[in-house]
C-alpha cells in the first residue's frame, strides 16, 4: 500500500531523465540514435545529477510510429543494436548509481508482430481472440490523424480496433492468454535487472465491452484522450502484483493521459496499481501563474489526502518542449527549472531541456511523424563545431535552432549556463529533505507571484516564481538568503532583497 512506503522509498526522490534513442546520440554514423550511443554519453546524466533513465522504446519494430508499433517485444530492433547492448546498458547505468526503466506497450502490437499475423491469417485462428475483432465498426476515433479506430481485414472479412494507426491494433487483455503473455514479457526484462516500466497509455487498456458510440468520438476526438474503463485497472493491479513480486523496489510510471488529474489519481488504486502516475495538465500549461498554480493546487488537494506520490512533467517527446510554449523564452525555461524542481513529487525531464533546447522547425519534406510531433524529437548537439557529435550521415531530423550554442560542450564549458542551473537545482535537491521529500504548502505573495514552502522535519525551503515580464516586491514572511537564482539576482548566499526580476526565479533557505 502506498501508505506504508517509506519516505526513503527511492523512486520519490528519483529525478527521472528521460531518453528518445533515435535522437539522444549515434555510435555507428547511420544518422539514428542507438543504445551504444547512450553508453558513450551515460556520463552526461550522472553529470547533470539525475539518477534515474527512462529510455523509450528499443525493440523490433517496422517503425510507423517510431518504435511504439512493437513486433518483438524480447528482442531489440538492430537500428538501436542488440539485447547484448540493453544489458550492458542496464548494467553499466547500474555500476553509475542510476536505475532504468524501460517503455512498456501494453495497448497494441504492431500489425507485423506474430501475434496478429497469426490472428488475421483466419477467423478460426486460436489467436483470432488475442486482438478486437467486430463485425460492424462503431465510431470510436484513432488518435494520431488515423480517422477511424477500425480498419477492414479484407481476407477475413472483419475490422480490428486500433486506438493508434491501423498499423497498430489492439491487444484484446481480456483474454487471459494474452495477459499470460505479456507478463511474460515484463518477467524477461525484470529477470534481466531492470528497475521498472513507463506504461504506455496505461488507461487505454480496458475497452467499453459495449462498444457503445461516444459521443466525444462523433466531435472528433480521440479515444486514448478520455478512454477510461475500469478494466485498465484490472490489467494494472494485475501487472503491479508481478512486479511487487520481484525483489528490489520497481517502479511503475504510467501514462495516463488523461487531462484530469482527478482522473489520474484512480489509476493509483488502492496502492496496488501505478507506484507513480504523469499528470499532464502542466504539459499544456502556458507561461501563466494562475493556470500553474490551479495545476499545482489541484495535484495537493487530490494527490496528497490519497497518499498518490505526484510527478511533473513540462516537456516529452509527444508535446512542444516547453521553452518553444514559453515563446522561445529562455529566461522563462530556466525559471521553469526551478519551479519544475522544488515541487513535491518526482520530476520527468525530458533530454535536451538541460541544454534550453526549442523545438526544430521541420520543413514539410523532413516530416516523418504522422502525428505531428517531430519538432521536440530533433537530435541532441553535442559539440559545438558542426557536425555537433553525429559524425556520419546527417541525423534523421534537423537540429533544433542555435545547436553549438545549445550543445552539450558548449554548455558544460558555460558556468552560467541553463545546463549548469539544472545541475545546481538537482545538487540542492538532494541535499535537502524539504525539497525531496517536504510537504508543499502556498504562501500569500502578489498574484504573479508563485510562492510556496516546502518542510521536513527542521528543514525549510521557500520558493518563489515571478511570472511577470517586470520585477516586483516580495517579501516573505521571515529571513531568508538565496540558494539558487534562476538567472541574475545577487550573489548565492546573501540575504534576499524583497524584490524578484523579471521572469525570475529564486529558491531560498533560512538565514541562520
Ligand atoms: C504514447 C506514446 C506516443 C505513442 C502512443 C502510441 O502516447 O508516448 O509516442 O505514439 O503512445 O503508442
Amino acid at each position: 500500500m502506498t501508505g506504508t512506503y517509506s519516505d526513503e522509498i527511492w523512486w520519490k526522490s528519483a529525478v527521472v531523465y528521460q531518453i528518445y534513442p533515435r535522437s539522444f546520440a549515434d555510435s555507428n554514423g547511420d544518422g539514428v540514435g542507438d543504445i551504444p550511443g547512450i553508453l558513450a554519453h551515460l556520463d552526461h546524466i550522472c553529470r547533470l545529477g539525475a539518477d534515474t533513465v527512462w529510455v523509450s522504446p528499443v525493440f523490433k519494430s517496422p517503425m510507423a510510429d517510431a518504435g511504439y508499433d512493437i513486433s518483438d517485444y524480447c528482442d531489440i530492433d538492430p537500428l538501436f543494436g542488440t539485447l547484448d547492448d540493453v544489458q550492458r546498458l542496464i548494467d553499466e547505468a547500474h555500476a553509475r548509481g542510476l536505475r532504468l526503466l524501460l517503455d512498456f506497450v501494453p495497448n497494441h502490437t504492431s500489425d507485423r508482430h506474430p501475434w496478429f499475423i497469426e490472428s488475421r491469417s483466419s477467423r478460426a485462428s486460436p489467436k483470432r481472440d488475442w486482438y478486437i475483432w467486430r463485425d460492424e465498426p462503431n465510431d470510436w476515433r484513432a488518435a494520431l490523424g488515423a480517422g477511424s479506430a477500425w480498419t477492414w481485414d479484407e481476407k477475413t472479412g472483419q475490422y480490428y480496433l486500433h486506438f493508434f494507426l491501423p498499423q497498430q491494433p489492439d491487444l484484446n487483455w481480456r483474454n487471459p492468454e494474452v495477459v499470460e503473455a505479456m507478463h511474460g514479457v515484463l518477467r524477461f526484462w525484470l529477470d534481466r535487472g531492470v528497475d521498472g516500466f513507463r506504461i504506455d497509455v496505461a488507461h487505454c487498456t480496458g475497452k467499453d465491452p459495449t462498444f457503445a458510440d461516444h459521443p466525444r468520438c462523433l466531435a472528433g476526438e480521440a479515444l486514448v484522450d478520455f478512454n477510461d474503463q475500469p478494466y485498465s485497472h484490472e490489467v494494472l493491479r494485475g501487472i503491479r502484483r508481478l512486479v511487487d513480486s520481484y525483489p528490489g523496489d520497481r517502479v511503475l510510471v504510467g501514462e495516463v493521459n488523461i487531462r484530469s488529474t482527478a482522473s489520474v489519481l484512480q489509476y493509483y488504486g488502492a496502492g496496488d496499481e501505478l507506484h507513480m502516475s504523469f499528470n499532464f495538465p502542466p504539459l499544456d500549461a502556458p507561461w501563466d501563474p494562475i493556470v500553474f498554480r490551479t495545476c499545482i493546487r489541484e495535484v495537493d488537494t487530490l494527490m496528497r489526502p490519497a497518499d498518490a506520490w505526484p510527478t511533473w512533467v513540462l516537456s516529452n517527446h509527444d508535446n512542444v518542449r516547453h521553452r518553444t510554449r514559453y515563446n522561445g523564452s529562455l529566461r522563462r525555461a530556466r525559471a521553469a527549472a526551478i519551479l519544475l524542481l522544488s515541487l513535491r513529487g518526482t520530476p520527468f525531464l525530458f533530454q535536451g531541456e538541460e541544454l534550453g533546447l526549442e523545438d526544430a522547425r521541420i520543413d514539410p519534406d523532413r516530416r516523418v511523424d504522422p502525428g505531428g510531433r517531430d519538432g521536440c524529437r530533433a537530435p541532441l548537439p553535442w559539440t559545438e563545431q558542426p557536425p555537433h557529435g553525429w559524425n556520419g550521415a546527417p541525423p534523421w531530423l534537423p537540429f533544433p535552432p542555435n545547436p553549438g550554442q545549445h550543445s552539450a560542450e558548449r554548455q558544460w564549458a558555460d558556468s552560467g549556463s541553463i545546463f549548469h542551473l539544472y545541475r545546481h537545482a538537482l545538487e540542492l535537491r538532494r541535499a535537502s529533505p524539504a525539497l525531496r521529500l517536504g510537504d508543499w504548502e502556498e504562501i500569500d505573495s502578489p498574484p504573479e507571484i508563485l510562492a510556496f514552502r516546502r518542510r521536513y522535519g527542521d528543514d525549510v525551503r521557500l520558493v518563489c516564481v515571478n511570472f511577470a515580464d517586470r520585477e516586483l516586491q516580495f517579501t516573505p514572511p521571515g529571513k531568508w538568503r538565496a540558494a539558487l537564482y534562476s538567472e541574475g539576482g545577487p550573489a548565492a548566499g546573501t540575504r534576499f532583497p524583497g524584490k524578484l526580476e523579471r521572469e525570475q526565479a529564486v529558491i531560498l533557505e533560512p538565514e541562520t
